[in-house]
């Protein structure tokens, strides 16, 4: 297959362009007039296109409604652990079908708006029997949407009733619910909300090397509502990302840009819980991978599909770059998930594309969470959301 257009391919902006797709990848990549010749011909005019984002962070599986809490935390109400664990009252008390029909609106509307792979943690069942069922679940929605869909396992996201501590409860995530989780290979990462009120330094170890052992991957929640270290932590275990980042400072910003360990900015839940920004610039100045995610989730941001507002957020609010904010949403989202084959406009990586309704990626600031995908691939294939 050939696609072709006279509009600019972002991030970059190499304009007129040709990619030559072969197999799910991108073949070849150039100017119109190098490309070899194909039967199948796709034009896309003066369409703006992008890799497929890649949204490397979302918490999908839950039931229930807080925007009553949010609206109270705007009147000065704290941000507390009784959130978390009132979303998962009411996942306990959902249905199998009911749930799996949110999870599979959410992943629709990730779809419709220009996601191609997202990442999607557990977190709001917290028994094992409840966690196993919601990676599970994410399993079977994944089969039936044309979305790539990255699993994490996060039993340590609040303690449970059941649970006398957060030190037992963490104790029974590294001992028990990891070793089932990676037995049934459920989930390739695993994460833990790794603040002050949640797990605490000790225990986020105790779970992060439990992950490690069993051969999965470490993410953290990180630096978002205090100063932990976590960043720290998370660099020197060799963790894929760490996300949040608010309130991190220039040893942090050190720490993380001299790791492997990615930097997911998350403007979305800043902004709804009026929180300080993370220190995007520091973190790019200082040579960090950065990727920007959505954090959607049930009570902090309940954006599903808003991908494309995130790119503006970064590129408004975090000081990066249009085109900054771009690599962050697709290469940088990729490098999050340890899958360096998404997320890039290169011959050799998977063909995932959207063009939008643009013609310069600058409407992703511009028309700050308006701009539409209108045709999207994956794997080389034309791909529809279905009915939202
Ligand atoms: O990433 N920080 C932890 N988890 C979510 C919020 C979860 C909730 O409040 O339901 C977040 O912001
Ligand atoms: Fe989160």
């Amino acid at each position: 297959m050939l696609l072709t257009g006279t509009g600019r391919l972002a991030p970059g902006g190499r304009s007129p362009w040709a990619i030559v797709v072969r197999d799910g990848r991108i073949a070849w990549i150039g100017h119109p007039s190098d490309a070899p010749d194909d039967d199948e011909r796709i034009e896309l005019g003066a369409a703006l296109v992008t890799p497929g984002l890649v949204d490397s962070h979302t918490h999908p599986v839950f039931a229930g409604d807080r925007s009553d809490e949010a609206a109270a935390r705007l009147e000065g109400q704290p941000y507390t652990e009784g959130g978390i664990l009132r979303t998962v009252r009411a996942t306990r008390a959902a249905d199998d079908a009911t749930l799996e029909g949110l999870v599979e609106r959410r992943l629709r509307a990730a779809l419709a708006a220009g996601t191609t792979t997202v990442e999607c943690k557990s977190g709001y069942g917290l028994s094992l029997d409840a966690e196993l069922g919601h990676l599970r679940l994410l399993g079977r929605v994944a089969e039936r949407l044309p979305v790539r869909v990255v699993r994490t396992f996060l039993g340590a996201h609040a303690v449970p009733p059941e649970a006398a501590s957060a030190a037992e409860h963490a104790a029974r995530v590294a001992e028990e619910m990891i070793p089932a989780v990676a037995a049934d290979g459920l989930a390739e990462f695993v994460d833990v909300f790794a603040d002050a009120g949640f797990f605490d330094l000790d225990a986020t170890e105790r779970v992060a090397r439990a992950a490690l052992e069993a051969g999965l991957g470490v993410r953290l929640h990180a630096e978002q509502l205090a100063r932990t270290g976590a960043a720290e932590l998370g660099a020197r275990l060799g963790a894929a990302s760490v996300d949040h980042l608010e309130q991190l400072d220039d040893a942090g910003v050190a720490a993380i840009a001299s790791s492997t360990t990615v930097a997911t900015l998350l403007p979305a839940p800043a902004v709804v819980l009026r929180d300080r920004l993370p220190p995007a610039r520091a973190l790019l100045a200082a040579g960090a991978r950065v990727a920007l995610a959505s954090d959607a989730n049930a009570g902090t941001y309940g954006g599903f599909g808003t991908m494309p507002l995130v790119i503006g957020l970064g590129a408004t609010l975090l000081d990066m770059t249009v085109g900054e904010a771009v690599t962050a949403a697709t290469a940088g989202g990729a490098d999050a998930l340890r899958r360096p084959d998404l997320g890039r406009l290169v011959a050799g990586a998977a063909a995932d594309l959207v063009a939008w309704d643009a013609e310069h990626e600058g409407a992703f600031a511009l028309r700050l969470g308006s701009v539409r995908a209108l045709r999207t691939w994956v794997a080389g294939r034309e791909v529809t959301a279905g009915p939202l």
